[in-house]
């Protein structure tokens, strides 16, 4: 971790200096307990998953994921000077938008934010693996714990639809930004994206953990106890996801927090329709099962599909249906 110039502030007196560690076994008990409170689940449920993330969503720190986060930022964000010199990321998991938006060039120096200390201390790792100048903060969206007109850019991917108050959430980002300064958050799922995809995957897991039950298949089945352990996670899950977002809704609750120029795209529609049985599948079956060629297969076949949403299908099916939404938008000067 390299620390940048403008140490995080300390003038919130409710944020802890020291960041808690990770807890990535939880008991049943404060499984229990975080049924009835999100953000103890989000803590319990990303802790739990931090150190096996990048694998189970395929993220890396290489060509590929650089220009996947490059070419989101850009259909929103695309026609901007860089790079940016400060960026923040709240909600960073792993690292993989910041530390490939840096990557690709948007910003010079960046700090990671996460709820969840499993996941700040991954990406930090990854950060340090990739020699950027990158320093992070276990903290809560809602009350982000740095001072005011502190970044020149915020950034967020599949984020704020975990975030209580989303509204909140953007009103902080507008403090921490200086004026002038952008927001971009992508990767939300919107209400219709949402709908089938889970339909996908319920589907696909439901059909892979049965047929990998019958003998022949035995081999392509994971063990039981990390199957239960998924189960137990997919408890937690239906209670981390809490919002899905038509993208015009969207755009309202940016301008109420306060921002210009707000702007929501969305992405992926043929894409999703293949990506989530897909993701699903590999999910379900033991990974080393799966080789190079598989991966070689998703990742054309998507390309492929990406190209058909942005090229054709984007004209003639209404932003809504698709599954991702991308939202930006400018503190006022
Ligand atoms: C779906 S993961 C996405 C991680 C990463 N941005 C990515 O795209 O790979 C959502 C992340 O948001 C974090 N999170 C959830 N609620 C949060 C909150 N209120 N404040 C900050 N982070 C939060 C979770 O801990 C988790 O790491």
């Amino acid at each position: 971790m390299t620390a940048s110039s403008n140490e995080p502030s300390r003038r919130l007196a409710a944020v802890p200096d020291v960041d808690p560690a990770p807890n990535p076994h939880a008991t049943q008990e404060q499984v229990e307990a975080a049924r009835t409170d999100t953000k103890l689940a989000q803590v319990l449920y990303h802790d739990w998953e931090a150190e096996t993330y990048d694998d189970k969503w395929n993220i890396s720190y290489d060509e590929r994921c650089i220009d996947y986060a490059r070419g989101r930022f850009d259909l929103v964000a695309g026609d901007q000077p860089l790079p940016y010199e400060r960026a923040l990321e709240l909600g960073c998991g792993t690292g993989f938008f910041l530390l490939n938006l840096m990557q690709a060039g948007v910003a010079k120096t960046g700090s990671v934010t996460d709820l969840s200390p499993g996941m700040v201390k991954v990406a930090l790792r990854n950060a340090e693996h990739l020699a950027l100048p990158v320093d992070g903060r276990v903290a809560d969206a809602e009350t982000i714990p740095y001072e005011d007109n502190t970044f020149d850019l915020v950034v967020g991917h599949a984020v704020l639809h975990h975030i209580p108050d989303v509204e909140q959430s953007l009103r902080e980002v507008l403090r921490v930004l200086k004026p002038g300064g952008r927001f971009v958050f992508a990767g939300e799922p919107t209400t219709v994206g949402d709908f089938y995809a889970r339909w996908l995957g319920r589907i696909t897991w439901e059909a892979t953990t049965r047929a990998t039950r019958l003998s022949a298949l035995k081999s392509w089945r994971r063990p039981q106890s990390e199957l239960d352990e998924s189960s137990r996670a997919a408890a937690l899950e239906a209670i981390v996801d809490l919002h899905t977002f038509d993208p015009a809704d969207l755009e309202k609750i940016a301008e109420s927090a306060g921002a210009v120029e707000v702007k929501a795209r969305t992405e992926e529609f043929a894409a999703a329709l293949l990506g989530w049985p897909l993701r699903t599948f590999e999910y379900a079956v033991p990974p080393e099962k799966l080789g190079f060629n598989w991966a070689r297969f998703g990742f054309t076949s998507w390309k492929r599909l990406t190209w058909l949403d942005e090229t054709i299908l984007r004209h003639v099916v209404p932003r809504r249906y698709f599954y991702n939404a991308i939202i930006t938008g400018v503190k006022p000067s």
